[in-house]
């Protein structure tokens, strides 16, 4: 663990991802300066992350060997990028997805940034090729992708530019697996990067099963929380194969032709409209209204599954 003032991560934006950031940061022991234009959003993070570190102290669920007083207190927000951005080790871009925005600031981070630095974008989609085209500083640039919430699912998606330096990628790596985050290396930028493109083909399928009257909505989704979800949390789609039989090998050799036969079944990319939709919406709001208060009870709910599952998996580590 690092110790207290390990060196200066920015956060630039202080909304529900860069609050993210800097409590996985100060749990690092990293100093943090968190940036906004919006003096008021700088307050209400400060005061919504000093609630969430007092009250994962209390349930035990704090990260880091420092308490909660002492990470608060490696954290200040700050309305000048300038001085923000002085002698730090890192910057993490989170402000919101629009292109023409995060290359404004990527821009005018290119002006005052030295060649030491990080410049890392948290987008969930958008390309480095587009984001970072044509900065001096591009190989210092890449895209370190977090999963909602961040400070319980680990996994952080790491994307080069084409240009960006392979140490660039090698110390963020490095700073993510300090801070607990479980970082992966997608080796060249491809649209929907690794997760949304799994996550897709799984919807997709899932909405055709419906659309064809297969299955139920609400089935459906037990056979992921219930079913393929529960290893899935563990293990993952090509180790269950190599669990499933005697080795990756002797799986393929007894599945691979009954797989090949399924799949030529899939159907089109779904519309995602229509009938199907209003189907979909009818049996989700029968389990949870979408109204503001029972879609914030259910998020509230979700994340405190996650909470202790974090839990879970810290005491069953996999290597
Ligand atoms: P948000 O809307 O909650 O926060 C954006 C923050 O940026 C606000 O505090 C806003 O005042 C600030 N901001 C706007 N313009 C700015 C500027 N010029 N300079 C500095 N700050 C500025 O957005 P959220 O949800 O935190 O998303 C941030 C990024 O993280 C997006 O790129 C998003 O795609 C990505 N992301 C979001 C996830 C999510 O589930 N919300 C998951 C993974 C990534």
């Amino acid at each position: 663990m690092a110790s207290p003032a390990a060196g200066v991560v920015v956060i630039v934006g202080s909304g529900l991802i860069g609050r993210s950031w800097a409590m996985l940061f100060a749990s690092g022991g990293f100093r943090v300066k968190l940036y906004d234009i919006e003096q008021q959003q700088v307050t209400n993070a400060l005061e919504n992350i000093r609630k969430e570190m007092t009250f994962l102290e209390q349930s035990g669920s704090l990260k880091g060997s420092l308490g909660a007083q002492d990470q608060l207190s490696l954290i200040s927000g700050c309305l000048n990028i300038q001085e923000a951005v002085e002698g730090a080790l890192h910057i993490q871009e989170c402000v919101p997805e629009n292109l023409e925005l995060k290359k404004k600031i990527f821009a005018q981070l290119d002006q005052i940034i030295d060649d030491q630095v990080v410049l890392s974008s948290s987008t969930s989609c958008l390309l480095p090729s587009q984001l970072f085209a044509g900065l001096a500083h591009v190989q210092q640039c890449l895209v370190a992708h977090p999963v909602n919430p961040p400070y319980y699912v680990p996994l952080v998606e790491l994307v080069p530019h084409p240009e960006t330096a392979p140490a660039t990628v090698d110390r963020t790596h490095a700073l993510m697996r300090k801070i607990g985050q479980s970082p992966v290396r997608v080796l060249k930028e491809m649209d929907g990067f690794v997760l949304n493109r799994l996550q897709y083909a799984v919807i997709s399928e899932a909405w055709r099963l419906v659309e064809e009257g297969i299955v139920s909505p609400s089935d459906l989704d037990l056979v992921m929380s219930d079913g393929l979800g529960m290893r899935y949390a563990f293990i993952g789609p090509l180790e269950t194969m190599h669990l499933n039989a005697e080795g990756m090998l002797s799986y393929c050799d007894r599945y691979s032709e009954g797989m090949k036969r399924v799949l030529k079944t899939f159907g089109p990319i779904p519309e995602f409209s229509g009938a199907t939709v209003e189907k979909v919406n009818q049996a989700m709001c029968l389990k949870v209204p979408a109204d503001p208060e029972h879609l914030a009870a259910r998020r509230r709910w979700r994340d405190e599954c996650l909470q202790r599952l974090a839990k879970l998996k810290r005491q069953m580590p996999s290597q």
